[in-house]
């Protein structure tokens, strides 16, 4: 069991994608992969020289530098387009199932990752069926209905550097031969948009602004960035939860789960034209606004922020690229704005900001009340750009969206009560004074019981009107929950030594 006081956090023992921003990724290839029972043995003992491969949050660190100082060079040498330095990030994580497979079978203490996200699929609100054994079979490509034991983060600068690493890695579990230690399941590789969409996921919105920064791991956390104890992300660190409840249960880890993450894996596909359509024609309707504009101002109050990444609670009816840009203003906000707190003006209550970060909307229940539910994200946009054809019937017809991870070190209450307890709760957050249902969020709220998706508060002059939100944009397709261990316990438990003499 992991000790009470943990020794000093060493960021070299920590994979390189949960903290600090995560592995340095321009195209991001997810490899899902299957232990192959005849070789489980091999497996563990290959592992060893994957080890040397895994990136560190101590490495990333020092590539940003790198980076960095590159960048800054290149700018001074009026450089157009610069390349990237040539980088790489490798990370390995492992589902309930294959750590059951390499015979690691000491309980890890989160049940959410030990039933797995499939028998979740349906208390998570995915679409789906009954089958005929009487069982909830969700609309999920078959990859992800599988057996999977691990997923293999492979990250780097370019295509040629990622394919590089990942035949580096087939051969050592000797994939393209006959006696392969490992299947692929499936492979879903991500890239980070390009041109002026750079950072921006598929809907158009700038991503990856609001991250909690890590208690003495984000040194100079950018103002309204909430500071968290490292337990919420890393297990047996402080904070590291008890389940909530009266009384609290504490969790009991193995040893080797110190500086381990758990890592929800989502699949999700974005039906881009649909939701270009459902703008258009549902434009906010305000005096001096155009029909563009008014479409810009609802896809603005969905989220909660421009697509520049301005959010609305700072601007409310006209973006402002430049407060977009501006990481020491862009995230320095709390609703806690009269007008917000009560009416919903500058920011709808159910916007998908506001559901997964309420922010200040839960004061009334204490200081730390949303700690335990931050978590990481570290994902990445997959597919194409919208086609001329797709933009002109405004229907989709070649997959894209998001490859979504996020860390935590408690999964019911992190990734899995984001989704149930506050996407999902058309009464989340708890607007008492208004008496007002805010509804859905609209980006990945869902439900399958039938309901009909709403959202109150879509216009800031028309508090009560509820906005009918046609279908589902985000459509998940697959998923599962894995334990990204510390490096030394990848080394000294996962990985087994090679009797000597045996190559
Ligand atoms: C395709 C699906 C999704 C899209 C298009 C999307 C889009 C966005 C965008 C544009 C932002 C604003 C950028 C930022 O603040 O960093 C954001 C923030 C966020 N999203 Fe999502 N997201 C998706 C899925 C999810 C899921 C599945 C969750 C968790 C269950 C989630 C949780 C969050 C959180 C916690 C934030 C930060 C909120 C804040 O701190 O203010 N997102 N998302």
């Amino acid at each position: 069991m992991s000790s009470p006081t943990p020794p000093p956090l060493d960021l070299g023992n920590i994979q390189g994608d949960i903290l600090a921003g995560g592995l340095p990724k321009k195209t991001e290839t997810c490899y899902f992969f299957r232990i192959n029972d005849a070789y489980v043995h091999d497996f563990r003992t290959q592992l060893a020289k994957l080890v040397p491969l895994i990136t560190s949050t101590a490495e990333v660190l020092d590539d940003q530098r790198k980076q960095l100082a590159q960048n800054k060079k290149d700018a001074a040498e009026k450089k157009i387009t610069p390349p990237l330095l040539k980088i790489c990030g490798v990370n390995i994580s492992f589902s309930t199932k294959g750590l059951k497979k390499m015979g690691i079978t000491d309980e890890i203490g989160d049940a959410a990752f030990d039933a797995g996200m499939l028998s979740g699929a349906k208390d998570l609100g995915d679409i789906g069926h009954s089958s005929p054994n009487g069982q909830f079979d969700p609309d999920w490509v078959p990859a992800f209905k599988q057996e999977i034991h691990g997923l293999i983060l492979i990250t780097g600068d370019s295509y040629a550097t990622a394919a590089e690493k990942l035949a580096e890695i087939e051969h050592i579990f000797r994939v393209k031969t006959q006696n392969p230690i490992i299947h692929e399941v499936i492979r879903l590789v991500g890239d980070v948009r390009s041109g002026k969409e750079k950072g921006h996921e598929h809907f158009g919105f700038q991503d990856g602004i609001s991250n909690p920064a890590v208690k003495d791991v984000d040194a100079k956390p950018n103002p309204g960035q909430q500071v968290i104890p490292q337990g919420i992300i890393l297990c047996g660190r402080p904070g590291d939860a008890p389940t909530l409840g009266t009384p609290a249960v504490p969790v009991h880890r193995p040893s080797w789960a110190l500086d381990g993450s758990f890592l929800s894996f989502r699949y999700l596909f974005q039906l881009v034209p649909e939701f270009n359509k459902f703008l258009k024609e549902n434009p906010i309707t305000i005096t001096g606004l155009t029909h563009e504009q008014g479409s810009e101002l609802l896809g603005a109050r969905l989220v909660g922020r421009w697509k520049s990444g301005a959010p609305v609670d700072l601007a409310p009816l006209h973006d402002d690229p430049v407060l977009g840009q501006d990481p020491l203003r862009n995230n320095d906000f709390h609703y806690t704005f009269p007008d917000d707190q009560q009416t919903q003006t500058r920011c709808p209550f159910a916007a998908h900001l506001r559901k997964t970060n309420p922010r200040g909307d839960l004061d009334q229940f204490g200081p730390n009340a949303l700690t335990p539910h931050r978590i990481v994200r570290s994902g990445i946009a997959f597919g194409p750009e919208v086609t001329p054809a797709e933009a002109a019937t405004e229907r989709t017809q070649l997959p894209r969206g998001l490859l979504f991870i996020a860390y935590q070190s408690n999964i019911e209450q992190g990734f899995q009560f984001v989704q149930q307890s506050w996407s999902n709760n058309t009464k989340f957050p708890p607007k008492k004074p208004a008496n007002e249902v805010p509804g859905f969020d609209p980006i990945i709220g869902q439900t399958n019981n039938g309901g009909v998706r709403t959202l109150s508060g879509t216009n800031p002059n028309s508090q009560t009107t509820d906005l009918n939100l046609d279908k589902q944009w985000v459509v998940p397709k697959g998923g599962e929950y894995f334990f990204s261990p510390s490096i030394p316990a990848l080394k000294n438990t996962f990985a087994l030594a090679k009797p000597a003499g045996e190559l």
